[in-house]
């Protein structure tokens, strides 16, 4: 073999459903196809990525395997006129760490199409404590306006607010001007909200309806949401004549227990995100905004920064709900 060697972290299936984790060496050889290999500096955490790591078969088909949906790094090799080596860029989504080998290894080669040049604005490291998570709360955002919603509208709702999406949703929607109230489990955790600048937290129980009825007091401008089942659909419920909801995530439940009489009494819109396959064009102008006129200032009170070795118990974390903000890796 003539590649490269690196440090990966490497899950294997050692059992029927038992899988282990371990940091290995691996071989540049060894990865798939594509025009770009990156040397990873950074990757990040996300609840996809714990489940990959623990050998959930709906994310991940085949192991041994590198997990790590982020990457971000240098250009080490390019046969894509676009990218040229020393570049900087990042990569999320696709198929980054669900089938193909990740971020969670010093390099990733990648079909360029995935690729995105590093914005202005944003360092290497910037860029995966947004990540996955983040690029899908600016997703979140994006098309909560693209459907009309607008500061001047009143209160917008953010759900699971101590999470990854949760809390860059809230930092983005406080900086972007509107008036943010965040719901959360963790209510200790009520100053690094109001540290993001929204101006009200409130618990997961008084975000969450469950009297069955079809319409509950006109509240939200807009809602993203990022944990599905009753608390998705009470903020349907509560949002306003035309008022815009989000839905990017299931930790609560994939169930909607909801009828149509929001959507046809209020004109409701239910938007759902997918940030994995977003096309290129849009990807780029949400990454530019991330950079500029939506830039977290406190992202420090967010972030965690960890080596690989770190990994195990913070996937222990997310998987048990009990993330708060963004764990960011530093593979340099
Ligand atoms: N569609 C997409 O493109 C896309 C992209 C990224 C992520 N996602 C999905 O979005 C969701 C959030 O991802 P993430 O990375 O932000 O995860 P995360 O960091 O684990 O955050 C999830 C948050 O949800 C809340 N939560 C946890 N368990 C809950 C429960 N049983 N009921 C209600 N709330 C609960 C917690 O916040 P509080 O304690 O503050 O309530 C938790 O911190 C996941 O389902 C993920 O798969 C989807």
């Amino acid at each position: 073999m003539s590649g490269r060697m690196f440090r990966a972290l490497v899950v294997e299936e050692t059992g029927e459903n038992k899988f282990e984790r371990s940091i290995k060496d691996r071989s540049t050889d060894e990865l798939p196809g594509g025009e770009v290999l990156v040397r990873v500096q950074y990757s990040s955490l996300n609840y996809k990525d714990a489940l990959s790591a623990t050998g959930n078969k709906g994310v991940t088909k085949n192991y041994p395997h590198t997990p790590g949906i982020d990457a971000s790094g240098v250009v080490e090799e390019s046969s894509a006129g676009e990218f040229a080596p020393g570049e900087e860029v990042l990569v999320t989504g696709y198929d980054l760490g669900a089938n193909t080998s990740g971020g969670y290894g010093e390099y990733i080669r990648v079909p360029a199409g995935w690729v995105v040049k590093l914005p202005e604005g944003l360092s290497l490291r910037d860029s995966m404590i947004y990540g996955t998570a983040g690029f899908t709360a600016a997703l979140s955002v994006y098309k909560m306006e693209e459907h009309g919603v607008n500061p001047g509208m009143g209160e917008v709702l953010v759900t699971g607010a101590t999470g990854g999406v949760g809390s860059i949703a809230s930092g983005i929607l406080a900086k972007a001007g509107y008036d943010v109230v965040s719901s959360t489990g963790k209510t200790d955790q009520k100053k690094l909200l109001l540290d993001l600048g929204v101006k009200e937290v409130i618990s997961r129980e008084d975000a969450t309806d469950t009297s069955g009825r079809a319409l509950l007091k006109a509240r939200w401008a807009g809602a993203v949401d990022t944990v599905g089942g009753d608390i998705l659909a009470t903020a349907i419920k509560s949002a306003k004549q035309h008022g815009v909801v989000t839905c990017c995530g299931n930790v609560a439940s994939a169930d909607l227990p909801i009828n149509v009489y929001p959507f046809i009494l209020r004109g409701v819109s239910l938007v759902g995100i997918d940030s994995a396959y977003c096309p290129m064009d849009v990807r780029k102008r949400v990454w530019a905004k991330i950079a500029d006129e939506w830039k977290i200032d406190r992202l420090d009170v967010i972030t965690n920064e960890i080596t690989l070795a770190g990994l195990d118990k913070n996937i222990e974390l997310i998987l048990r709900g009990g993330q708060k903000g963004r764990v960011v890796i530093n593979m340099k």
